[in-house]
This record gives structure tokens, sequence and C-alpha cells, in this order.
């Protein structure tokens, strides 16, 4: 689990973390079949940062923060967050997540697959014993997580700015949750509109900050660190802002790393590891981290029209965790 430097969880924060830790296991062991157990456990099991239910806990802190069904909104988080990622690295053809082979790996493409679509469901029945409200906002999330994958997949088109159409893909595939996780914590936590609107806004930059920090940690993380295989980005032809930003790098010095970039290098060849290396020593990277600290400011900027408490202090605090995170 996540600790937040600067603002340690109040004991609530703590109670509902655990609570929906062992909700979520749970949930799992509600399959009939126990080759499903297994492999819709199989993320869920390795741990992780659950950082997707903190931000519902500490959405409910600008409402009144107590219930069970808060605990059910920090589930389906997650749930959600984890049957993305089942999908997400059949796509990606990853073989490493959280240190531990991904259900592609271990299981094969169909079964990661339909593992993650059980999960989905999951989140989606939980949702329905919330309510109506939890059930669009929950809709919505999938829509704009998976418009955000599919642009990905598809890539920008000739006339289309290539840096507007990255931010477009992240805060479909990656700003959506985060931001919704905070929002469905504030509406279930019965917090009023503009609040809601607010600490979604937050989450919206908080998110495309950190999906740009995940982008660096491709390049400049350690498998040890990082728990994923380094230059995965590079690998699987995502065009990440580091990429992206070699890419337009257009300077006599940074013709070999275009090259590399362009030719595409299957991971394990010498190939893959100059690419990584070269990318990780250019201007690109102190560039990305200029866009993320861009975004950083930007969530910020909207925590000072908060209320002024506990939980700012801590979405404050996050937003430094995504600036120094290194897995
Ligand atoms: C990780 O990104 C993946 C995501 C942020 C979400 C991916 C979303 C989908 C696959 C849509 C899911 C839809 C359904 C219906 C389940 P990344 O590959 O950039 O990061 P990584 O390094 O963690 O792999
Ligand atoms: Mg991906
Ligand atoms: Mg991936």
């Amino acid at each position: 689990m996540l600790d937040i430097p600067h603002a340690p969880l109040t004991d609530r924060l703590r109670e509902g973390m655990d609570r929906t830790e062992a909700r979520l296991r749970a949930c799992v062991t509600e399959a009939t079949d126990p080759f499903v157990v297994t492999t819709a456990g199989h993320l869920i099991e390795a741990g992780g940062k659950r950082l997707r239910p903190l931000l519902v806990l500490l959405g409910a802190e600008f409402g009144d923060p107590v219930g069970d069904h808060l605990v059910d909104a920090a589930t389906i988080a997650e749930l959600v967050h984890v049957a993305s990622l089942h999908h997400d690295d059949v796509m990606d053809r990853a073989t490493t997540r959280r240190g531990r082979p991904t259900a592609n790996a271990c299981y094969g493409n169909a079964v990661a697959v339909f593992s993650g679509d059980w999960l989905m469901a999951k989140a989606a029945r939980i949702a329905a014993e919330l309510g109506d409200t939890s059930v669009r906002l929950h809709t919505e999330t999938i829509e704009r997580l998976v418009e955000g994958q599919l642009r990905e997949l598809i890539g920008p088109g000739p006339d289309d700015d290539r840096l507007a159409y990255y931010l477009e893909v992240i805060a479909g595939k990656s700003a959506a949750l985060i931001s919704a996780a905070l929002r469905l914590g504030a509406l279930e936590a019965g917090a009023g509109t503009e609040l809601v609107e607010r600490v979604g806004e937050y989450g919206e930059q908080l998110g495309i900050a950190f999906q740009i920090g995940d982008d660096l940690i491709d390049v400049t993380s350690a498998q040890s660190d990082s728990g994923k295989q380094r230059g995965q980005d590079i690998a699987s032809g995502v065009v990440s802002l580091p990429v992206l930003l070699a890419l337009e790098d257009t300077s006599p010095a940074n013709a070999e790393l275009r090259d590399l970039l362009t030719a595409g290098p299957v991971p394990g060849t010498p190939e893959h590891t100059r690419a990584v290396d070269l990318l990780c020593a250019s201007d690109a990277i102190p560039s990305a981290r200029k866009v993320l600290d861009e975004r950083l400011a930007r969530a910020r900027r909207v925590l000072t029209t908060l209320p002024d408490d506990h939980a700012v202090r801590a979405l404050d605090s996050l937003c430094d965790y995504v600036s120094r995170r290194t897995n």
C-alpha cells in the first residue's frame, strides 16, 4: 500500500484501506470456478500501490467519510484498474508486472482478457448496489478508458498535433479513472456538486502527471524497482511522451536514437538496449518531466480552492509522490 510522504494516513483512512484490501481479495473468491479465482486474483494477489482506492477514500473526506458503501466504492476503483491491466498487458505483450509474470504470460491472452472481463463485471455489480449515479460514473469512466486505449492503438492522423493527441490518450486511459475515483468517493460521501467537480479536476491533472511519470519510469527505472520490463513502451510500439519528444528532436546528435525508435527495436536485442539507454540520456527526459511538473502545478492550483484540511494536505503530498516516484 502507498504511504504518502509528509501526510501519514489518519486511522480512518488506514482502516478504510485495510477493509478495502480484504473486500478486494474476498471478491475473487466469489467466482464459482477455482481456476477463475486464481486467474482473476492473479494481479490482485501481487499487491500494488492501491492508489485508486486511496483516492476514493480521500475524495470521501470532502463529505461524510463513514460507511461500508465507501469501501465498496474504493473496491470498484481497484477492480476496474486491475481489469484494465489484464487487457493492457495483452495489448502491450507485457511479461512482467508488479514483479511477477503477467496473467497473459501465465495463462495466455484469452484467459487474461476474460479474467479481466470477470473483474470488470464484478465492479459493475458492486456499482449497481451503490445506485444510479455511481453506475453512470462507472460506465462513463470505462468508456473513457477504452476510448483512450483505442486512440493509443490507432495513433494520430497526419494533421493531428502529436502532443495534444498524446495528452488526450492519457487523459482517457489513465486520468479518467484517477479523476473518477476521487469523484466517486466525494459523491458517495454526499459532497456538493461543486466540491465533486473540483476534486475531479484535481484528479484529472494528477492522473495526466501520473501517466507521464509512468512513461518516464518505463525508460529510467530498473525492472527490480518498477516491477516491469524496462523499455516496454519502445518494445510494444507505444508512443510514450519521452518517445514522442525524442522522435520530434531532429538535431544531428539525436539521429541515432530517432533511427532506432523509428525502426522499432525488438526486445532483448542490442538495438533495444541501445535505444533505451540513449533515450534515458536524451533531452526528452527533462522535457517530459517539465510537462509532468506543469500538470502537477495545475493540480495544486485546484487544491488552493478546496477547504484546507488533512485531505487537501494528503492530496498535495500525493503531487510530491507523483513527481518523485520510481515505481
Ligand atoms: C496501463 O498503461 C494501462 C492503462 C492506464 C489502462 C488501459 C485501459 C484499457 C486496456 C481498457 C480496459 C478496458 C476494459 C473493458 C477492461 P501503460 O501500458 O502505459 O502502462 P504500464 O507500464 O503500467 O503497462
Ligand atoms: Mg498500454
Ligand atoms: Mg502497458
